[in-house]
């Protein structure tokens, strides 16, 4: 049994919190949120059972605490995932880890040092839809993938701290990052526009890795709500789209092939072969509950969690680079 407190109870916090509360392996301890009215809804929910308080230096003197479950604004997360971990407690962060690489790697060393474990919850990784891809993607059914393009468009939680492709991108990146771990981009290219705020709220992100590329939209503003990946094997075709009520994840037998045509002009025909499609069986879960089990597992097996740091680092780097294009008004 592990004791958690849960820092953050705005959007995304509750839902977290009622993950926490529903998993058997964990106690959760304390939620606390700056705001009364935040911790008001919380008492509403979860009445006595947890403390609710509103500052966290509670949390980092108990020694009975654990873990931190850090649910706060981006630009909070640093200072407070630096001072949980010189606590001695284990963290389970939401995305992005931090707001520039810089501080990426401050908590990396921190936590190498202290031997307490970062879990980013680059919550999509744990999604069984992406779970299958990347089953089928190590079977060798897939073959090597050539093109990958993501639309993640809906309308609202606009951030003032960050810009879009920090808050959606990041989630396409670390499903990209699980599949194949491509590194760092040989080529990057980014285009995007500023509407009710100071930072971008519709981007397109352009990367290419070797033989690879990488088409990248997120938008805050959208009319409608959007989230596919697309994504070219060599063998197969994958559409993965979470809005589908049914068939979220189909894969098509998309070889390309291509034939010599030696009647007339550019002697050269592509085709794409899409006619069989299947659609693979999933069993169904939750990807927070299941991102929170598999933190539970790195915690007690003393075991670096694959949405740790380190992958982090690698994705924080594509969007500081990302944001420099933006900022020179390359676009
Ligand atoms: N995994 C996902 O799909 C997903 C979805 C939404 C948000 N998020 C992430 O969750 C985090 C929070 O986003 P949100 O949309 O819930 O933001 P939010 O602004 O709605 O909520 C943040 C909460 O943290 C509280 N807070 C801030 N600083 C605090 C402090 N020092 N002490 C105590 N409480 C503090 C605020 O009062 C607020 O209630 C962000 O990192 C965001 O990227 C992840």
């Amino acid at each position: 049994m592990l004791n958690i407190a849960l820092v953050g109870f705005g959007y995304w916090g509750p839902n977290i919190a009622k993950q926490l509360y529903n998993n058997p392996d964990v106690k959760i301890c304390y939620i606390c949120d700056k705001k009364q009215d935040r911790l008001d809804k919380a008492k509403s929910i979860y009445a006595a059972q947890i403390n609710y308080i509103l500052n966290y230096s509670t949390i980092l003197d108990d020694n009975n605490i654990d873990a931190v479950a850090i649910a706060v604004e981006t630009s909070t997360h640093f200072h407070l995932a630096k001072q949980v971990l010189l606590a001695g407690k284990h963290i389970f962060i939401e995305k992005p880890l931090a707001s520039a690489v810089s501080e990426a790697i401050d908590l990396k060393l921190l936590s190498d040092k202290t031997g307490k474990i970062i879990h980013i919850d680059h919550v999509m990784m744990y999604h069984p839809c992406v779970q299958k891809i990347k089953e089928l993607y190590n079977a060798g059914e897939i073959g090597e993938i050539v093109h990958f393009d993501a639309s993640r468009r809906n309308s609202g939680q606009v951030k003032e701290d960050v810009n879009v492709m920090w808050d959606l991108a990041i989630h396409d990146l670390s499903i990209l990052d699980y599949l194949i771990n491509p590194g760092l981009p040989d080529s990057l290219f980014a285009i995007g526009y500023k509407t009710i705020n100071k930072r971008e709220t519709l981007t397109s992100l352009m990367l290419k890795f070797g033989d690879l590329t990488a088409n990248i939209k997120s938008h805050w503003l959208s009319s409608i709500k959007e989230r596919k990946i697309i994504i070219v094997g060599t063998k197969k075709m994958v559409v993965y789209d979470d809005v589908s009520l049914a068939d979220k994840l189909k894969i098509y037998d998309s070889r390309l092939t291509s034939k010599i045509n030696d009647t007339n002009y550019s002697d050269y025909i592509v085709q794409a072969e899409t006619e069989n499609s299947f659609v693979p069986e999933i069993k169904i879960s939750d990807a927070l509950s299941n991102s929170i089990s598999y933190f539970l597992s790195c915690v007690k097996f003393n075991m670096p969690s694959v949405s740790g740091p380190e992958q982090g680092i690698r994705l924080l780097k594509i969007l500081e680079k990302a944001d420099k294009w933006l900022a020179a008004g390359n676009n």
